[in-house]
């Protein structure tokens, strides 16, 4: 069977943290694909989100990890792509939840707020995690409708 792919991509004030989790994903016998950046000089994580987003519609991957300082610009960035549904968790119940009730296809992390090793276990319980489907089906549903805008 073919290692689970993770496209992984961060700022510089998630660089470190993507590190870790490169190796964690590796760890773990998935294909991580890092997507960048390859040092800490400063970026801009629009420029990641929109890379991360771009690889998983052309089915590089269907499940994400973005990293940035606090997690919430990067997080804000991805979500304006219509097929990425990111969640930023800072405990496992988070990571957990954003999987069984938002299906959440991107796991978001801020650098210079959480550890390491509660990041790792978030990973790995949002890698783990199933979507319940059933009433969830029927909200995920609604945050990309198929066309036009929502209804009033
Ligand atoms: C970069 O300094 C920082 O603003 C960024 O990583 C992030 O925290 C933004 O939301």
């Amino acid at each position: 069977m073919n290692a689970r792919r993770v496209v992984i991509a961060s700022d510089h004030a998630g660089f470190e943290l993507k590190q870790t989790l490169v190796a964690e994903l590796q760890a773990l016998g998935c294909d991580a694909v890092d997507l960048g950046p390859a040092d800490t000089a400063s970026v801009d994580y629009p420029d990641f989100a929109d890379r991360l987003a771009e690889a998983i519609a052309q089915d590089a991957a269907d499940t994400g990890v973005l990293v940035c300082g606090t997690g919430i610009g990067i997080s804000i960035a991805a979500n304006r792509h219509r097929h990425i549904r990111a969640g930023l968790a800072h405990d496992v119940t988070s990571a957990r939840l954003m999987r069984e009730h938002n299906d959440a296809n991107v796991l978001v992390l801020g650098g210079r707020l959480i550890g390491p090793e509660t990041a790792r276990d978030c990973l790995k319980v949002f890698l783990q995690t199933s979507f319940e489907g059933g009433r969830h089906q029927r909200r995920v549903d609604k945050l990309s409708p198929p066309s036009g805008p929502r209804p009033a």
